[in-house]
């Protein structure tokens, strides 16, 4: 455990050594809390009092940074601290049940946002990849080479990045070039029996999610479906969680079991996606409606990207809307 917070403290102090501007204040400050909300989810467990001393000290480490980040931040002018936060990217996870349209969303999301300027980081943290495809890369099993993981002891799960190699180092070198400026990395090539592989891949790319602050980056994750992963926080580098539902009524099942696990510290929008004209699930009132277009579906079942093979249909405009609607969300923050 103690190689992960050191790493998560040398990543913070990294961050805060680069700040130049008000919104590097603004960056320390959602890193040193986000790693703060994450301490709390599992702090408290019984195997974690055997590290108290150390879980304490880290506390310190993150408080620390949030400090002097309120500090600086209190000493700038409102109106530059407001322009700031409009510029700051957004972290963005994307759960729902199998086959809700959290790939569609994501990919096309990731890439508008991507033309509003600037760089996205994509990530596919779902076993079965789709994400690429979706966003226009030609099928890639891109994910982390062997030698960018290592095994430790000392790490969560037994293993981190490689010494020396930074979640900002590990985008720009690995991270592939897809259109409207995002990189994107998935859990790379997943053999029967290599799950050790596997295993590190998930681990490690978690690891970066985590610990990725950079400013001026949006970041999204496709989620896979069903509880099991936001059950083990994979979302947890993420400020906004998008619950995706569809018009069926196990759809808004899943969503009700997963709203509860989304965590506090983070706004929850949700998404209906590939409605006609069925009502909204009870309680569950959706921020933007995603309209059905089989044109959409053609673009999947032909290998495209829908933002290519679509660009006018119906669900990209609705897309576009919840585009905006994240930006104007992060400007009332
Ligand atoms: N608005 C829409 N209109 C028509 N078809 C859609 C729409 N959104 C998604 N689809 C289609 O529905 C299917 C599932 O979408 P997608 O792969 O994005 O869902 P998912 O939630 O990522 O699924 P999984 O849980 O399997 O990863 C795909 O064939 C996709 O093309
Ligand atoms: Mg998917």
């Amino acid at each position: 455990m103690t190689e992960t917070l050191v790493r998560q403290q040398s990543t913070l102090d990294d961050l805060e050594a680069r700040v130049v501007d008000a919104r590097g204040w603004l960056a320390v400050d959602r890193q040193a809390s986000s790693l703060l909300r994450h301490l709390a989810t599992w702090s408290g467990a019984g195997w974690a009092q055997s590290s108290r001393p150390e879980i304490d000290s880290h506390q310190a480490h993150l408080e620390g940074a949030r400090q002097r980040a309120a500090v600086a931040l209190a000493g700038l002018d409102a109106g530059t601290v407001e322009l700031a936060r409009r510029r700051l990217g957004l972290r963005i996870a994307l759960m729902g049940k199998g086959g809700v349209g959290k790939t569609v969303i994501s990919s096309t999301l990731a890439r508008l946002l991507g033309r509003r300027g600037l760089p996205v980081f994509a990530a596919d943290l779902d076993v079965n990849p789709g994400l690429a495809i979706s966003l226009g890369l030609r099928p890639t099993d891109a994910g982390l080479p062997a030698e960018a993981v290592v095994q430790h002891p000392g790490s969560a799960y037994g293993w981190s990045l490689a010494p020396g190699l930074e979640p900002r180092d590990v985008i720009d070198r690995y991270g592939v070039r897809g259109p409207d400026n995002v990189r994107f990395l998935g859990l790379g090539k997943i053999g029967s029996d290599d799950k050790t592989h596997t295993r590190q891949s998930v681990v490690a790319l978690l690891h970066v999610l985590l610990n990725f602050g950079e400013p001026d980056w949006h970041v999204i994750a496709d989620m896979e479906a069903g509880p099991t992963t936001p059950f083990e926080h994979y979302h947890a580098f993420a400020d906004d969680v998008l619950v995706v539902v569809g018009p069926a009524w196990r759809s808004g099942m899943t969503a009700r079991r997963l709203l509860p696990m989304v965590g506090e510290g983070r706004t929850t929008t949700i998404v209906a996606n590939r409605f006609r004209d069925e009502p909204d699930h009870p309680g569950l009132s959706p921020a933007v409606r995603i309209p059905f277009d089989p044109a959409v579906a053609e673009a999947e079942r032909r290998g495209l990207s829908p933002l290519d093979a679509c660009p006018d249909s119906p669900t990209i405009a609705a897309i576009n809307q919840l585009a905006e609607l994240f930006v104007d969300q992060e400007v009332r923050a």
